[in-house]
């Protein structure tokens, strides 16, 4: 339960909220896609800021993972550990639960449980938001490929994966609604 709330109040910080109030830059849910997370920061504020965002967004959920995981919890509690941090990204109490779309905190929290497949995963989402220009369509495909990343490399923490990409599917509603449009913003370069 500790680490439950650990991980729903680390999640909770906004990386990108910080890093552009630090850097005096202007408030990314202002701008851009409104939304609080690296690829804004990138597409409104540049690489250097948006590296930053991506990196602390990603590191934030890491120790209550780790504790869940070190602590020797089940893979299923360690998977509810996980989620309270996407889940803290998602609706932070103190952003009136408006938060972002946990793509760099998933990236984070998979990392610690399950490597390869935050690796593997972070290729593909390179790789397409590169050739596409559009980071919320690597980010689709990227939540599509990571449970069956899973399936192949740790099939015990398949479920609690695919329990993540349900969380980043659903906090791309918008996303898909413009890319369906054909009006999504592309990120820095194209
Ligand atoms: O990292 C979130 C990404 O998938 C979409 O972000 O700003 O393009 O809506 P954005």
């Amino acid at each position: 339960m500790v680490w439950i709330m650990v991980g729903y109040l680390s999640g909770s910080w906004l990386a990108a909220l910080s890093v552009c109030r630090l850097s005096g830059v202007g408030d990314p849910r202002q701008h851009g896609s409104f939304n609080p997370g690296f690829s804004n920061v990138l597409r409104l504020y540049g690489p250097r800021l948006a590296a930053v965002t991506l990196l602390l967004d990603a590191v934030k959920g890491m120790p209550a993972v780790l504790g869940a995981k070190l602590m020797g919890y089940p893979v299923w509690l360690q998977g509810l550990v996980g989620l309270a941090v996407l889940l803290g990204h998602s609706f932070p109490l103190w952003h009136r639960l408006r938060g972002g779309k946990a793509v760099a905190s998933a990236f984070g929290v998979l990392l610690v449980l399950v490597p390869g497949v935050a690796l593997l995963s972070a290729v593909i989402w390179s790789l397409l938001a590169w050739r596409l220009r559009m980071a919320a369509m690597a980010s689709l495909i990227s939540a599509l490929a990571a449970p069956l990343l899973c399936a192949w490399l740790a099939p015990e923490y398949v479920i609690v994966v695919g329990g993540f990409s349900l969380l980043v599917l659903a906090r791309h509603g918008l996303n898909i609604r413009r890319l369906r449009r054909g009006d999504e913003p592309p990120i820095r370069g194209s």
